[in-house]
């Protein structure tokens, strides 16, 4: 791993022998519902020794010199779109973004030909955000370039559940036992779904809360536990992970007002008081006074700001390993 001290080379090479995997076994990062544990603690791993070179004064590794990425942006993102961009960069890897707005796509063209233009280019990886489940599989079928998923409409978002389990497990250790609640809109909520994946793989137990008419019929299957009542979702709870309320994807209103969604399922400083461990977190853009009172956002037991933090150095490790995959595919002619 070029551009890290020969300690954390080390520590690299210790963690990956623990773990007996040197590589994760997939050639795209699509959701986290195909990634085995020791894939996750993998990346989790890497990401750890990547967050220290964010902190040295000069930020950057060569580590990815030579590779292009294409950030392709058809939603808009705050958070993922410029911490994937800072990843790319802070691994010396040659950038390019896209915006659906002002390109092409206002003209007609469709998804499968904008990104086989753009890889003719000679692009290596794809980082896709849209507002279709399954767009960033789409992709995988129409250019050779590997591709990552930064968000497919209320499919997946695997790369802000893996900076969660970052977040979780520098507060918690190992996540075996640990109780996780997600609350809000389950129903429209990428970022539900990839951390049930990911908590379920690392051991985690985890609860669903929100009104009945946010929680999807039948996902109890995936080996959740489901309340529509927010004290029995945080008694004895490590984590509340609060959502966000997606205006912009509900057909109807699902709720009768932000007021009441807010005294009935927004976490407040009572709350707080009342469960004196909990961490709360949520992957943003947060409503306040919606999900979360205003002063809970501000306070230190929020841990949404680590949670941006951790993103560029988990983006840096997802980088570098679906890189990896590509650089063996080429070297190997297989
Ligand atoms: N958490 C998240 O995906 O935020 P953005 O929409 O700002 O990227």
């Amino acid at each position: 791993m070029s551009g890290m001290s020969d300690t954390t080379e080390a520590q690299a090479r210790q963690t990956n022998e623990e773990s007996m995997l040197e590589s994760i076994q997939h050639n795209h990062l699509l959701g986290l519902a195909t990634y085995s544990r020791p894939e996750i603690e993998l990346i989790l791993s890497t990401a750890r020794q990547f967050r220290e070179v964010l902190d040295r004064p000069i930020k950057r590794v060569p580590t990815l010199r030579g590779v292009t990425v294409v950030n392709l942006f058809f939603e808009p993102s705050t958070r993922t779109r410029i911490s994937f961009e800072l990843a790319e960069k802070r691994l010396s890897a040659d950038t390019v973004n896209f915006s659906a707005s002002g390109s092409s796509v206002s003209k007609g063209e469709t998804l499968k030909d904008t990104a086989q233009n753009i890889e003719a280019m000679k692009i290596d990886i794809v980082v896709v955000r849209h507002q279709s489940p399954g767009a960033p599989h789409f992709l995988t079928q129409c250019v050779d370039a590997a591709i990552i998923n930064a968000g497919d409409g209320a499919h997946e978002h695997p790369t802000q559940a893996l900076l969660d389990l970052l977040t979780m497990t520098d507060r918690l250790g190992p996540l075996d036992g640990k109780r996780v609640s997600i609350i809000g809109d389950i129903s429209h909520s990428r970022v539900a779904r990839s951390n049930i994946h990911g908590l379920k793989a690392m051991g985690a137990e985890v609860t669903l809360c929100g009104p009945r008419t946010m929680i999807p019929f039948g996902i109890n299957e995936m080996g959740v536990r489901v309340t529509n009542r927010l004290d029995e979702a945080l008694e004895g709870c490590d984590v509340a992970m609060a959502l966000r309320i997606q205006l912009e994807r509900q057909g109807s209103v699902l709720f009768p007002s932000l007021r009441e969604y807010h005294e009935t399922f927004g976490i407040k400083m009572h709350h707080l008081h009342r469960y004196q461990d909990l961490l709360v977190m949520h992957p943003g853009p947060v409503n306040r006074g919606v999900e979360l009172a205003s002063e809970v956002v501000d306070h230190e037991r929020a841990v949404i700001l680590s949670q941006v933090t951790n993103g560029v150095a988990v983006r840096m490790s997802v980088l570098y390993h679906i890189a990896g995959i590509k650089r063996n595919e080429s070297t190997d002619g297989d």
